[in-house]
């Protein structure tokens, strides 16, 4: 376990455990809850159809990158750039992308709980036994949450408790052990709601809606947004892949992996796309409902359901466990940064983190109801936090690493750290260098109005 030292750094126990954790890192509330509530107000298949293409042309390459600088850095996010910018004669400035994304995380982490504590909630609900049998009681039981700050507060301080305690046990023997469980059982979870909305729901209408194109659906918003959920969720450009990465031996294929990570994710966000949007539709439900979609369709499914209550019970405990695993990667960036920078105890950096962040989500949960007029840009603070994040940190720090990775660390020692064989070298590294950063840049000219087409 490392501990306070940055020499003796502690590694997965074997390549599937990586696997594993960077998959749950990535599948998480992103890929159920925040998929879905996009894809529904954002039109459908717009959003859904540019998300795959920014994975594929803009996350996976990126996601290489980011594992390539933390293992070659082996160190915190902060600390693997000042190694590796050493390494290869770059400037120390370039730590700033670990700053960024240490930093970003724990304002991810902020909201993230928040909405993990709704998830375990609900959970509580169907333990107890709670039924929705109307869509207008449905929606009314998230209001109910929505509106009581310290439910909300509650579930979150929980919910946050549970993901630091997980990182002060340590990288492996905590966040691994947890994630080898949790994730196969998840993914079958959601294969039996998928078949479970062909049953009862409206599957083709779910599917007209998810993946029909409707051109003109494609405004510059939708666009950014599916842009900023490739990345939110790939969990990429605020330094969990890269701390991840670091814990990673010399001998994994980083190609390999990442094709794993980014196919799970994908999988999980359209199969409950279409679990989800068949429900929606089967009970005439509106996609556009907002954060409150998957919370507002799924209790009702589950009280029409033979044995609901069950599936209830198991569908937000795994949701709430893919949430976790997710959410301990939001933490290990900035407590791999305390203990490696201050050799501090990993317990005490991980409890220090554990205040500010807990502060910070309480003002969210406000920001439902009481605080609900406070807005910045418009915008309610868990919004604002997550926007912020999602459309402008995480792009710009991904276009910081695909420029560092591709034009800065020297194409030998990129060949040589990332062990591509054959063309796939040569085609990644192009995609890195032209298309991921011009993607970005794309994107963001199209949303500030400047459009070169
Ligand atoms: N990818 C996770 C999800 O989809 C969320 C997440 C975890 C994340 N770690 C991250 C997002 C780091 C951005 C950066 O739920």
């Amino acid at each position: 376990m490392s501990q306070s030292s940055s020499f003796v750094r502690s590694t997965w126990s074997n390549r599937w455990a990586f696997v594993l954790v960077t998959i749950g890192s990535a599948v998480g509330l992103g890929n159920i809850w925040r998929f879905s509530y996009l894809a529904g107000s954002s039109g459908g298949s717009a959003f859904v159809l540019v998300y795959l293409l920014c994975v594929a042309l803009i996350g996976l390459p990126l996601l290489m990158a980011e594992i390539l600088i933390g293992r070659r850095g082996r160190g915190n996010p902060v600390q693997a750039m000042l190694n590796t910018a050493e390494e290869t004669g770059n400037s120390p400035w370039w730590a700033l992308v670990g700053w960024v994304g240490m930093l970003g995380a724990l304002l991810i982490l902020s909201y993230y709980s928040v909405v993990s504590g709704w998830i375990a909630d609900y959970l509580y609900q169907a333990v107890v036994g709670v039924r929705v049998e109307t869509a207008a009681a449905a929606e009314q039981g998230f209001r109910d949450l929505a509106d009581d700050p310290v439910r909300m507060g509650f579930w979150h301080t929980v919910v946050l408790t549970l993901s630091v305690g997980v990182v002060a046990r340590g990288v492996v023997a905590g966040i691994e052990a947890a994630s080898r469980i949790m994730m196969p059982i998840l993914f079958l979870i959601l294969v039996l709601l998928t078949l479970w909305g062909c049953v009862v729901g409206d599957m083709p209408a779910a599917l007209h809606f998810m993946f029909d194109f409707k051109a003109e659906a494609l405004t510059p918003g939708v666009v950014l947004a599916a842009m900023g959920h490739a990345f939110f969720s790939l969990s990429l450009g605020m330094g969990a892949i890269m701390v991840y990465g670091s814990y990673l031996d010399k001998k994994t294929s980083i190609g390999q992996t990442s094709l794993w990570v980014v196919g799970a994710s994908t999988l999980v966000g359209l199969l409950s796309g279409m679990a989800i949007f068949s429900l929606t539709f089967g009970y005439g439900l509106a996609p556009a409902a907002g954060p409150g979609l998957i919370l507002q369709t799924l209790p009702l499914a589950f009280a029409h359901m033979p044995g609901g209550r069950l599936v209830a019970i198991f569908f937000f405990l795994f949701v709430l466990f893919a949430a976790w695993t997710s959410a301990i990667s939001l933490v290990e960036p900035f407590v791999s940064w305390l203990t490696e920078r201050y050799g501090i105890r990993r317990v005490q950096a991980a409890w220090g983190t554990w205040a500010p962040v807990w502060l910070l989500g309480l003002a969210v949960c406000l920001s439902f109801n009481h605080w609900a007029e406070f807005t910045i840009a418009g915008l309610n603070l868990f919004d604002a936090l997550d926007q912020f994040a999602s459309k402008i940190m995480m792009p710009l720090s991904g276009l910081a690493i695909a420029i560092y990775v591709g034009w800065m660390m020297g194409k030998a020692l990129v060949r040589e750290e990332v062990q591509l064989r054959g063309g796939a070298f040569p085609l990644w590294f192009l995609v890195l260098r032209y298309v991921a950063p011009l993607g970005i840049v794309l994107v963001f000219c199209h949303n500030l109005g400047w459009t070169p087409w």
